[in-house]
Formats: C-alpha cells, structure tokens, sequence
C-alpha cells in the first residue's frame, strides 16, 4: 500500500500537502478489491500484512490501471452509493455523493405517503433507483435509460442488491419508456454538461465516462427541456420530480420550471453550498399546495 500511495503520489505530481489524498486513495484501492470497509483492512493489517498470491495479483492489477490514469471506481469496479456498493465500469458513470443527496430530498419529500411507483430517468448503473427501491417505501420502480450497455450494468446490479420491491429496467429516451404510467416521484440525474465545457472537465471523467452520461445540447439543458415537458403527465397530482442540476443552469431550468405549471418549484443547496437539486410538484387537485418539507441538505430557496 505504501508503494502505491508513493507511485500515486508521483504519478500525478502531488507534492506533500496532497500526499494524504495518495494514502487514503491506496488504502481505499486495496480495501475495495479485497471487499473489506477501510476498518476491516486496517485491523487486518494490524494482525499482520500476509496476502494470497490471488489477492495480490488482483491489487497489483488494479494499482496497474489506477496508475495509467483509470478512475479509482473502475479500476477496482465498484463504487460506495449511500447503502449500496454497485459493479460499476466505463459503460456507467461512477455515482457521485451530490447524487446520494438527490436521493436524499426525494426520499424525505414522499416520506409520509407510503406506495406507489417511483421512476428513474437515466438510471446509468442503477444508483438513484436501487437506492429508491432499498431505502423508499415505494410498490415499485422503474429505472429506464438511453444507453442499452447501462440498463445491463443496472439489471446486473439490481440481481446484487436484491430490493425489496420489483424494480423494473426499460431503454428509451426521457419519458418515452414510462409514457401512461403515473408516479408518485420522478427523479433524474441527466446529462448536463454543454459539450462548450468538454475541456473544463478533469481528465480522469472527460476521457473515461461515457459521453452519453455527461453531454446534453442546447447549452446543456436538453434533458430538463424533455424532462419538464412531460414529467406533469407521468406524475399523480401532488407527485414530486427531483432532479440534479448544474449550479451555473439552475435557476434557468427552475424558471422554466415554474413556466410549465410546476407548483413548490426550488431550488436546493448540497453540502457544499452550490444550487444542485430541483424540486417541482406536480399541483394537487385541491387549490393549496405543500410546502417543501426540510431536508438533510444544505437548504432551500424559492427559485
Ligand atoms: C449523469 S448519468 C446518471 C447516471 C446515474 N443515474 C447516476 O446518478 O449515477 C446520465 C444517464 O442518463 C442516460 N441518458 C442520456 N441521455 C438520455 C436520454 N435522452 N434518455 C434517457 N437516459 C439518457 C445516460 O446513458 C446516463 O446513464
């Protein structure tokens, strides 16, 4: 571990203040491929530093495509996504926590209505619908996505998971594959960079993760443009849809929001303090309608 927090280090040209980051990311490589939490690698160790042959091959094989610039995630194959550990691969984004914090909002905004279906828009590897299906009180959900390689990585992860409720896969663009459904949560991390910003991105995400998960036309705003457009006809009346957002874009997608009959249109802050979730409500047909409820997350503002 510690020559690979060293080839880390070197590899990309950290000085010492960063060398931490090379520890920590060595340890985390060396405990994903033996499956074990980061506590369970360090008792190990204490007991003494002995490996199988197999699982050295396996760490070094691992070390060998972290270091020629492979994302941590799929060198090593899976990533952490709030209770669940997903296969992920180049054919998947790896899931982000900002994502978890999407989760998060959705799931505390149908807390008190327990049933009915939730949806997922570009499911990817399955992170925002298994995570719906494990921890939401939901009868079902549908996780649909455009890319056929995705919705494979995603049912492979769903047989891993084993949720509780059916969780449904189904390829198609935006609200196409759940056309006559209605949900009591639609929610979607879309792709969102403008393809202007391709080289704003860091390497290790520009070269490696699927275009089809990070590109969207018209500036970036295409899948909320589709989404918005069709999501009041999928959702019951009182359903929620939550999204991802681009800080820079988050204000236009919540104004346009509002222009498409959306009720509670926000706009909430991740730990970090940047505009990244939207929530809109589909109105109730009673005239009044809900606030939105506090959540974990760094807050809300009326966009
Ligand atoms: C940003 S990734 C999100 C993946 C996953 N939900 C997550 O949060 O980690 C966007 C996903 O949307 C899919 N996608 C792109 N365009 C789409 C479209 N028009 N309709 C449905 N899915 C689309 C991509 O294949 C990709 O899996």
């Amino acid at each position: 571990m510690r020559e690979l927090a060293e080839a880390l280090a070197v590899s990309t040209q950290v000085e010492a203040e960063v060398r931490a980051a090379s520890d920590r990311e060595a340890q985390r490589l060396v405990a994903a491929v033996l499956d074990q939490t980061p506590a369970q690698l360090s008792l190990r160790m204490r007991r003494g530093p002995s490996l199988a042959s197999a699982e050295a091959a396996a760490i070094h094989g691992a070390a060998v495509r972290r270091l020629s610039g492979e994302p941590l995630a799929y060198a090593v194959g899976t990533a952490a996504f709030r209770e669940l550990v997903l296969q992920v691969d180049p054919r998947v984004l790896i899931p982000r926590p900002e994502t978890e914090e999407v989760v998060g909002v959705a799931l505390a905004l149908v807390a008190e209505r327990p049933g009915g279906l939730a949806i997922d828009i570009g499911t990817g590897s399955g992170a925002i619908a298994l995570s719906l299906a494990v921890e939401g009180r939901f009868e079902r959900v549908i996780a649909t996505d455009l890319s056929v390689d995705a919705v494979d990585v995603a049912r492979a992860n769903a047989h891993r998971v084993a949720a509780p409720v059916p969780v449904e896969f189904r390829v198609g663009a935006d609200l196409a594959p759940v056309t006559g459904e209605r949900a009591r949560l639609i929610v979607s991390n879309p792709p969102y960079i403008a393809h202007a910003e391709a080289d704003q991105l860091a390497p290790g995400v520009r070269d490696w993760e699927p275009a089809v998960a990070l590109f969207a036309a018209e500036d970036g705003m295409a899948r909320y443009h589709a989404l918005l457009d069709g999501a009041l006809a999928v959702l019951e009346p009182g359903g929620w849809l939550v999204c991802e957002l681009d800080a820079r874009r988050a204000q236009r997608t919540a104004e346009l929001a509002r222009a498409e009959g959306f009720a509670s249109v926000g706009v909430m802050c991740d730990l970090s303090g940047r505009d990244r979730i939207l929530v809109a409500q589909r109105p109730s047909d009673a005239a009044s309608h809900p606030a939105v409820p506090p959540n974990s997350a760094g807050g809300r503002h009326d966009a």
